[in-house]
Protein backbone atom coordinates (compact mmCIF):
# COMPACT_ATOMS: atom_id res chain seq x y z
CA UNK A 1 0.00 0.00 0.00
CA UNK A 2 1.50 3.68 -0.97
CA UNK A 3 0.85 6.18 2.29
CA UNK A 4 -1.72 7.89 0.23
CA UNK A 5 -4.01 4.32 0.48
CA UNK A 6 -2.76 4.25 3.97
CA UNK A 7 -4.22 7.60 4.84
CA UNK A 8 -7.15 6.96 3.45
CA UNK A 9 -8.07 3.33 5.21
CA UNK A 10 -6.97 5.09 8.49
CA UNK A 11 -9.86 7.67 8.23
CA UNK A 12 -12.12 5.34 6.97
CA UNK A 13 -11.12 2.91 9.91
CA UNK A 14 -11.50 6.26 12.24
CA UNK A 15 -14.85 6.82 10.69
CA UNK A 16 -16.42 3.50 11.14
CA UNK A 17 -15.11 3.02 14.88
CA UNK A 18 -16.81 6.01 15.74
CA UNK A 19 -20.28 3.08 16.02
CA UNK A 20 -18.11 1.59 19.38
CA UNK A 21 -20.90 3.60 21.70
CA UNK A 22 -23.68 2.25 20.09
CA UNK A 23 -22.80 -1.51 21.26
CA UNK A 24 -22.85 -3.25 24.20
CA UNK A 25 -19.47 -3.21 26.34
CA UNK A 26 -18.84 -7.11 24.99
CA UNK A 27 -18.71 -5.78 22.05
CA UNK A 28 -15.55 -3.42 22.29
CA UNK A 29 -14.51 -6.19 24.52
CA UNK A 30 -13.85 -8.53 21.31
CA UNK A 31 -12.72 -6.00 18.95
CA UNK A 32 -9.79 -5.71 21.67
CA UNK A 33 -9.29 -9.13 22.02
CA UNK A 34 -8.46 -9.89 18.12
CA UNK A 35 -6.45 -6.81 17.98
CA UNK A 36 -4.44 -7.89 21.63
CA UNK A 37 -4.10 -11.38 20.11
CA UNK A 38 -2.51 -10.35 17.21
CA UNK A 39 1.01 -10.37 16.96
CA UNK A 40 3.65 -7.89 15.37
CA UNK A 41 4.36 -9.97 12.31
CA UNK A 42 0.54 -9.55 11.72
CA UNK A 43 -0.57 -13.44 12.61
CA UNK A 44 -3.47 -13.30 14.74
CA UNK A 45 -2.63 -16.24 17.23
CA UNK A 46 -5.69 -18.62 17.88
CA UNK A 47 -5.34 -18.75 21.71
CA UNK A 48 -2.90 -17.17 24.46
CA UNK A 49 -3.86 -19.44 26.71
CA UNK A 50 -3.70 -22.07 25.71
CA UNK A 51 -0.24 -23.70 24.99
CA UNK A 52 -1.17 -26.01 21.81
CA UNK A 53 -3.15 -23.13 19.90
CA UNK A 54 -0.24 -20.52 20.34
CA UNK A 55 -0.04 -20.55 16.14
CA UNK A 56 -2.11 -18.88 13.54
CA UNK A 57 -4.78 -21.11 11.90
CA UNK A 58 -5.88 -19.98 8.44
CA UNK A 59 -9.45 -20.72 9.05
CA UNK A 60 -9.36 -18.89 13.29
CA UNK A 61 -7.66 -15.79 11.57
CA UNK A 62 -9.49 -15.47 7.95
CA UNK A 63 -13.01 -15.18 10.51
CA UNK A 64 -10.99 -13.18 12.55
CA UNK A 65 -9.54 -10.41 10.00
CA UNK A 66 -13.29 -10.43 8.77
CA UNK A 67 -14.65 -9.40 11.88
CA UNK A 68 -11.79 -6.58 12.13
CA UNK A 69 -13.11 -5.39 8.79
CA UNK A 70 -16.60 -5.30 9.91
CA UNK A 71 -15.72 -3.05 13.08
CA UNK A 72 -13.64 -0.80 10.55
CA UNK A 73 -10.29 -2.20 11.94
CA UNK A 74 -8.88 -1.92 8.38
CA UNK A 75 -5.26 -1.73 9.56
CA UNK A 76 -5.22 -4.64 11.36
CA UNK A 77 -6.86 -6.64 8.59
CA UNK A 78 -4.48 -5.92 6.32
CA UNK A 79 -1.62 -6.65 8.38
CA UNK A 80 -3.10 -9.73 8.71
CA UNK A 81 -3.54 -10.59 5.02
CA UNK A 82 0.02 -8.99 4.43
CA UNK A 83 1.32 -12.33 6.81
CA UNK A 84 -0.20 -14.56 5.05
CA UNK A 85 0.55 -13.07 1.68
CA UNK A 86 4.48 -14.03 2.84
CA UNK A 87 3.48 -16.91 4.77
CA UNK A 88 2.62 -18.94 1.24
CA UNK A 89 4.72 -17.05 -0.57
CA UNK A 90 7.22 -19.28 1.90
CA UNK A 91 5.42 -22.00 0.64
CA UNK A 92 4.40 -21.89 -2.82
CA UNK A 93 7.48 -24.31 -3.78
CA UNK A 94 5.60 -26.99 -1.46
CA UNK A 95 2.07 -26.17 -3.08
CA UNK A 96 3.43 -26.73 -6.81
CA UNK A 97 5.32 -29.41 -6.24
CA UNK A 98 1.82 -31.21 -4.50
CA UNK A 99 -0.11 -30.11 -6.99
CA UNK A 100 3.06 -31.90 -10.19
CA UNK A 101 2.52 -35.17 -8.34
CA UNK A 102 -1.04 -34.63 -8.20
CA UNK A 103 -1.57 -34.13 -12.16
CA UNK A 104 1.27 -37.82 -12.05
CA UNK A 105 -1.53 -39.17 -10.02
CA UNK A 106 0.99 -39.67 -7.64
CA UNK A 107 0.23 -40.72 -4.03
CA UNK A 108 0.78 -37.88 -1.81
CA UNK A 109 1.65 -38.39 2.32
CA UNK A 110 -0.71 -35.83 4.09
CA UNK A 111 2.13 -35.20 5.96
CA UNK A 112 4.05 -32.84 3.21
CA UNK A 113 0.85 -31.15 2.37
CA UNK A 114 0.89 -27.19 2.85
CA UNK A 115 -0.06 -26.55 6.03
CA UNK A 116 -3.74 -25.72 8.35
CA UNK A 117 -1.72 -23.28 10.66
CA UNK A 118 1.93 -21.53 10.70
CA UNK A 119 4.14 -19.99 13.56
CA UNK A 120 3.28 -17.04 14.65
CA UNK A 121 6.55 -15.48 12.10
CA UNK A 122 5.04 -17.34 8.91
CA UNK A 123 6.86 -20.24 9.21
CA UNK A 124 5.64 -23.23 9.09
CA UNK A 125 5.43 -25.77 12.07
CA UNK A 126 7.10 -29.43 11.24
CA UNK A 127 5.04 -31.61 13.50
CA UNK A 128 2.98 -34.19 13.89
CA UNK A 129 -0.42 -32.05 13.34
CA UNK A 130 -3.10 -33.37 10.66
CA UNK A 131 -2.08 -30.73 8.19
CA UNK A 132 -3.93 -30.96 5.05
CA UNK A 133 -6.91 -29.43 5.53
CA UNK A 134 -7.49 -26.82 2.89
CA UNK A 135 -10.94 -25.35 4.21
CA UNK A 136 -8.59 -22.53 5.60
CA UNK A 137 -6.32 -21.89 2.25
CA UNK A 138 -11.11 -20.87 0.97
CA UNK A 139 -11.65 -18.81 4.24
CA UNK A 140 -8.44 -17.07 3.68
CA UNK A 141 -9.38 -15.94 -0.05
CA UNK A 142 -12.92 -15.17 1.10
CA UNK A 143 -11.73 -13.04 3.99
CA UNK A 144 -9.38 -11.44 1.74
CA UNK A 145 -11.94 -10.45 -0.55
CA UNK A 146 -14.31 -9.08 2.18
CA UNK A 147 -11.37 -6.90 3.13
CA UNK A 148 -10.99 -5.89 -0.25
CA UNK A 149 -14.70 -4.58 -0.20
CA UNK A 150 -15.08 -3.88 2.99
CA UNK A 151 -12.16 -1.46 2.71
CA UNK A 152 -12.91 0.18 -0.48
CA UNK A 153 -9.84 -1.40 -2.41
CA UNK A 154 -11.49 -2.01 -5.92
CA UNK A 155 -9.03 -4.69 -7.05
CA UNK A 156 -6.17 -7.24 -6.26
CA UNK A 157 -3.16 -5.16 -4.76
CA UNK A 158 -0.60 -6.38 -7.11
CA UNK A 159 1.70 -7.91 -3.99
CA UNK A 160 -1.16 -10.24 -3.35
CA UNK A 161 -1.56 -11.72 -7.42
CA UNK A 162 0.84 -14.52 -6.58
CA UNK A 163 -0.09 -15.49 -3.38
CA UNK A 164 -3.73 -15.39 -4.49
CA UNK A 165 -3.39 -17.26 -7.87
CA UNK A 166 -1.22 -20.20 -5.67
CA UNK A 167 -3.90 -20.61 -3.85
CA UNK A 168 -6.35 -21.10 -6.26
CA UNK A 169 -4.74 -23.17 -8.14
CA UNK A 170 -4.10 -25.47 -5.27
CA UNK A 171 -7.34 -25.46 -4.46
CA UNK A 172 -8.79 -25.98 -7.59
CA UNK A 173 -6.59 -29.26 -7.90
CA UNK A 174 -7.28 -30.63 -4.14
CA UNK A 175 -11.23 -29.44 -3.92
CA UNK A 176 -12.66 -33.05 -3.90
CA UNK A 177 -9.57 -34.19 -2.73
CA UNK A 178 -9.76 -36.53 0.88
CA UNK A 179 -8.36 -33.94 3.92
CA UNK A 180 -8.97 -34.00 7.36
CA UNK A 181 -11.92 -31.66 8.26
CA UNK A 182 -12.43 -28.06 10.16
CA UNK A 183 -11.87 -29.56 13.13
CA UNK A 184 -8.81 -31.36 11.88
CA UNK A 185 -10.34 -34.82 12.27
CA UNK A 186 -11.37 -37.64 9.97
CA UNK A 187 -8.53 -37.34 7.07
CA UNK A 188 -10.12 -40.00 4.80
CA UNK A 189 -13.23 -38.36 4.16
CA UNK A 190 -14.25 -35.30 1.69
CA UNK A 191 -16.39 -33.10 4.34
CA UNK A 192 -19.37 -30.54 2.90
CA UNK A 193 -18.11 -27.88 5.37
CA UNK A 194 -14.86 -28.08 3.59
CA UNK A 195 -16.13 -27.95 0.36
CA UNK A 196 -18.14 -25.07 0.61
CA UNK A 197 -15.00 -22.78 2.16
CA UNK A 198 -13.56 -24.07 -1.02
CA UNK A 199 -16.29 -23.18 -2.96
CA UNK A 200 -16.18 -19.55 -1.35
CA UNK A 201 -12.80 -19.19 -1.62
CA UNK A 202 -12.50 -20.04 -5.52
CA UNK A 203 -15.71 -17.80 -6.47
CA UNK A 204 -13.61 -14.81 -4.61
CA UNK A 205 -10.31 -15.99 -6.61
CA UNK A 206 -12.05 -15.89 -9.74
CA UNK A 207 -13.56 -12.29 -9.26
CA UNK A 208 -10.04 -11.05 -7.69
CA UNK A 209 -8.02 -12.86 -10.40
CA UNK A 210 -10.69 -12.16 -13.60
CA UNK A 211 -10.06 -16.35 -14.00
CA UNK A 212 -13.41 -17.41 -15.38
CA UNK A 213 -11.78 -20.94 -15.51
CA UNK A 214 -11.83 -20.85 -11.67
CA UNK A 215 -15.75 -20.42 -11.77
CA UNK A 216 -15.85 -23.76 -13.36
CA UNK A 217 -14.01 -25.47 -10.93
CA UNK A 218 -16.58 -24.07 -7.80
CA UNK A 219 -19.18 -25.04 -9.98
CA UNK A 220 -18.09 -28.57 -10.23
CA UNK A 221 -17.83 -28.00 -6.27
CA UNK A 222 -21.18 -26.41 -5.94
CA UNK A 223 -22.94 -29.53 -8.13
CA UNK A 224 -20.78 -32.34 -5.41
CA UNK A 225 -22.57 -30.46 -2.85
CA UNK A 226 -25.96 -30.22 -4.11
CA UNK A 227 -25.08 -34.46 -4.04
CA UNK A 228 -24.24 -34.67 -0.37
CA UNK A 229 -27.52 -35.29 0.58
CA UNK A 230 -28.92 -38.23 2.48
CA UNK A 231 -32.43 -38.61 4.25
CA UNK A 232 -33.09 -34.93 3.42
CA UNK A 233 -30.16 -33.20 4.64
CA UNK A 234 -26.46 -32.57 3.73
CA UNK A 235 -24.33 -35.02 5.58
CA UNK A 236 -21.11 -34.38 7.21
CA UNK A 237 -19.00 -36.32 4.41
CA UNK A 238 -18.57 -38.70 2.09
CA UNK A 239 -18.45 -41.12 5.51
CA UNK A 240 -20.40 -39.91 8.20
CA UNK A 241 -24.55 -39.14 7.14
CA UNK A 242 -25.39 -37.09 10.18
CA UNK A 243 -24.93 -33.61 10.45
CA UNK A 244 -22.02 -31.43 11.53
CA UNK A 245 -21.99 -27.93 12.83
CA UNK A 246 -19.91 -26.31 10.52
CA UNK A 247 -22.42 -26.74 7.46
CA UNK A 248 -24.09 -23.84 9.06
CA UNK A 249 -21.31 -22.32 6.50
CA UNK A 250 -23.04 -23.20 3.34
CA UNK A 251 -25.08 -20.21 3.53
CA UNK A 252 -23.59 -17.56 5.27
CA UNK A 253 -20.97 -16.96 4.31
CA UNK A 254 -19.91 -19.43 1.64
CA UNK A 255 -23.17 -19.06 -0.44
CA UNK A 256 -22.30 -22.38 -1.44
CA UNK A 257 -26.14 -23.16 -1.37
CA UNK A 258 -29.08 -20.74 -2.22
CA UNK A 259 -31.53 -19.43 0.22
CA UNK A 260 -34.23 -21.19 0.33
CA UNK A 261 -32.83 -24.14 -0.55
CA UNK A 262 -35.01 -26.82 1.56
CA UNK A 263 -32.51 -29.25 1.89
CA UNK A 264 -30.51 -26.67 3.46
CA UNK A 265 -33.04 -25.78 5.89
CA UNK A 266 -33.87 -29.17 7.16
CA UNK A 267 -29.70 -29.51 8.03
CA UNK A 268 -29.93 -26.41 9.90
CA UNK A 269 -33.33 -27.60 11.89
CA UNK A 270 -31.18 -31.02 12.17
CA UNK A 271 -28.11 -29.09 13.36
CA UNK A 272 -30.45 -27.43 16.23
CA UNK A 273 -32.15 -30.72 16.94
CA UNK A 274 -29.23 -32.79 17.69
CA UNK A 275 -26.41 -30.79 18.62
CA UNK A 276 -27.68 -27.94 20.98
CA UNK A 277 -27.11 -28.09 24.47
CA UNK A 278 -27.91 -25.21 27.03
CA UNK A 279 -29.40 -22.94 23.96
CA UNK A 280 -25.88 -23.01 22.50
CA UNK A 281 -24.13 -25.25 19.77
CA UNK A 282 -22.19 -28.40 19.61
CA UNK A 283 -19.78 -29.79 17.17
CA UNK A 284 -21.42 -32.57 16.21
CA UNK A 285 -23.29 -35.91 17.79
CA UNK A 286 -19.92 -38.04 18.15
CA UNK A 287 -17.67 -34.95 19.49
CA UNK A 288 -15.70 -35.65 22.54
CA UNK A 289 -13.26 -32.84 22.45
CA UNK A 290 -13.43 -31.75 25.99
CA UNK A 291 -16.99 -33.27 26.89
CA UNK A 292 -18.33 -31.35 24.09
CA UNK A 293 -19.82 -28.69 25.15
CA UNK A 294 -21.18 -25.81 23.49
CA UNK A 295 -19.30 -23.43 21.11
CA UNK A 296 -19.57 -19.61 20.53
CA UNK A 297 -18.07 -20.00 17.31
CA UNK A 298 -20.93 -22.16 16.32
CA UNK A 299 -23.92 -20.40 18.32
CA UNK A 300 -22.76 -16.76 16.39
CA UNK A 301 -22.77 -19.45 13.27
CA UNK A 302 -26.28 -20.25 13.61
CA UNK A 303 -26.90 -16.64 14.67
CA UNK A 304 -25.71 -15.90 11.64
CA UNK A 305 -27.27 -18.08 9.62
CA UNK A 306 -30.70 -16.45 11.47
CA UNK A 307 -30.03 -13.26 9.65
CA UNK A 308 -29.57 -14.13 6.44
CA UNK A 309 -32.62 -16.25 6.50
CA UNK A 310 -34.32 -13.39 8.05
CA UNK A 311 -34.75 -14.78 11.60
CA UNK A 312 -34.28 -12.01 13.82
CA UNK A 313 -35.36 -13.23 17.06
CA UNK A 314 -33.35 -16.63 16.86
CA UNK A 315 -30.29 -14.45 15.64
CA UNK A 316 -30.43 -12.05 19.04
CA UNK A 317 -31.35 -15.55 21.09
CA UNK A 318 -27.89 -16.77 19.88
CA UNK A 319 -26.50 -13.19 20.33
CA UNK A 320 -27.21 -13.23 23.99
CA UNK A 321 -25.94 -16.92 24.31
CA UNK A 322 -22.63 -15.84 23.16
CA UNK A 323 -22.64 -12.16 25.67
CA UNK A 324 -23.71 -14.73 28.80
CA UNK A 325 -20.36 -16.45 28.30
CA UNK A 326 -18.07 -13.84 28.54
CA UNK A 327 -16.39 -14.59 32.15
CA UNK A 328 -15.80 -11.42 34.84
CA UNK A 329 -12.38 -10.46 33.01
CA UNK A 330 -13.99 -9.82 30.32
CA UNK A 331 -12.80 -13.02 28.26
CA UNK A 332 -14.58 -15.56 25.74
CA UNK A 333 -13.39 -19.04 25.31
CA UNK A 334 -13.77 -21.95 23.20
CA UNK A 335 -16.61 -23.99 24.77
CA UNK A 336 -18.62 -24.50 27.34
CA UNK A 337 -20.93 -27.28 29.32
CA UNK A 338 -18.30 -30.09 28.05
CA UNK A 339 -18.11 -31.13 31.60
CA UNK A 340 -21.39 -31.36 32.77
CA UNK A 341 -22.34 -33.30 29.12
CA UNK A 342 -19.58 -35.69 29.36
CA UNK A 343 -17.63 -35.41 32.69
CA UNK A 344 -15.27 -38.43 31.64
CA UNK A 345 -14.34 -37.22 28.42
CA UNK A 346 -13.49 -33.73 29.93
CA UNK A 347 -11.40 -34.85 32.50
CA UNK A 348 -9.51 -36.94 29.84
CA UNK A 349 -8.97 -33.83 27.78
CA UNK A 350 -8.10 -31.33 30.77
CA UNK A 351 -5.80 -34.26 31.73
CA UNK A 352 -4.33 -34.59 28.38
CA UNK A 353 -4.20 -30.77 27.31
CA UNK A 354 -5.28 -28.37 30.60
CA UNK A 355 -8.76 -26.23 30.53
CA UNK A 356 -10.04 -25.45 27.46
CA UNK A 357 -9.33 -22.77 25.73
CA UNK A 358 -10.40 -19.43 27.48
CA UNK A 359 -9.75 -16.38 25.11
CA UNK A 360 -10.35 -18.01 22.27
CA UNK A 361 -9.93 -15.19 19.12
CA UNK A 362 -12.63 -16.50 16.53
CA UNK A 363 -14.82 -16.53 19.77
CA UNK A 364 -14.76 -13.32 19.71
CA UNK A 365 -14.74 -12.69 16.11
CA UNK A 366 -17.78 -14.52 14.92
CA UNK A 367 -19.71 -12.37 18.26
CA UNK A 368 -18.16 -9.31 16.70
CA UNK A 369 -19.55 -10.78 12.78
CA UNK A 370 -23.45 -11.89 14.61
CA UNK A 371 -23.92 -8.59 16.35
CA UNK A 372 -23.14 -6.80 13.06
CA UNK A 373 -25.27 -8.44 11.09
CA UNK A 374 -28.12 -8.25 13.78
CA UNK A 375 -27.36 -4.14 13.99
CA UNK A 376 -27.14 -3.98 9.99
CA UNK A 377 -30.75 -5.86 9.34
CA UNK A 378 -32.03 -4.25 12.38
CA UNK A 379 -31.44 -0.87 10.65
CA UNK A 380 -32.43 -2.22 7.41
CA UNK A 381 -35.51 -3.01 8.96
CA UNK A 382 -36.21 -0.04 10.19
CA UNK A 383 -35.34 2.08 7.34
CA UNK A 384 -37.90 -0.20 5.38
CA UNK A 385 -40.53 0.97 7.84
CA UNK A 386 -39.35 4.48 7.54
CA UNK A 387 -40.19 4.21 3.88
CA UNK A 388 -43.70 2.29 4.03
CA UNK A 389 -44.60 4.95 7.11
CA UNK A 390 -43.65 7.90 5.03
CA UNK A 391 -45.36 5.97 1.92
CA UNK A 392 -48.79 5.46 3.76
CA UNK A 393 -48.83 8.86 5.45
CA UNK A 394 -48.67 10.00 1.76
CA UNK A 395 -51.61 8.25 0.39
C1 LIG B 1 -10.52 -26.76 16.22
C2 LIG B 1 -10.12 -26.05 14.95
C3 LIG B 1 -9.45 -24.71 15.29
C4 LIG B 1 -8.31 -24.92 16.29
C5 LIG B 1 -7.73 -23.60 16.78
C6 LIG B 1 -9.29 -26.91 17.12
O1 LIG B 1 -9.66 -27.53 18.31
O2 LIG B 1 -11.03 -28.03 15.93
O3 LIG B 1 -11.25 -25.81 14.16
O4 LIG B 1 -8.97 -24.14 14.13
O5 LIG B 1 -8.79 -25.61 17.42
O6 LIG B 1 -8.72 -22.79 17.34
Amino acid sequence: MNSKENDRIASASAAKRLDYARFDTSYRASVDAILRNQSTSGAIVASPDFTQYHFCWLRDGSFSAYALDRAGEYEASERYHAWVNDAIGGISGIIDDVIEKMRHGEQLDPSIMPPARFALDGTSVIDDWPNFQIDGYGTWLWSLGQHLVESDQTSLPKAFLSSVACAARYLATFALAPCYDVWEENGSAVHTSTLACVYGGLTTAARLLDDPGLLDSAAVIKTRISKAVRNGVYVKSSENSDVDASELWLLAPFQAVDLGDQTFLETVATIEDRLTVDGGVRRYATDVYFGSGAWPVLTASLGWHAVAIGDLEKAKRCLSWVTAHFNDAGLLGEQYGGERRDAPHYEEWVEKWGHPAKDLTWSYAMYVVLMLAVDQAENERAAFHGVTDVAKGQR
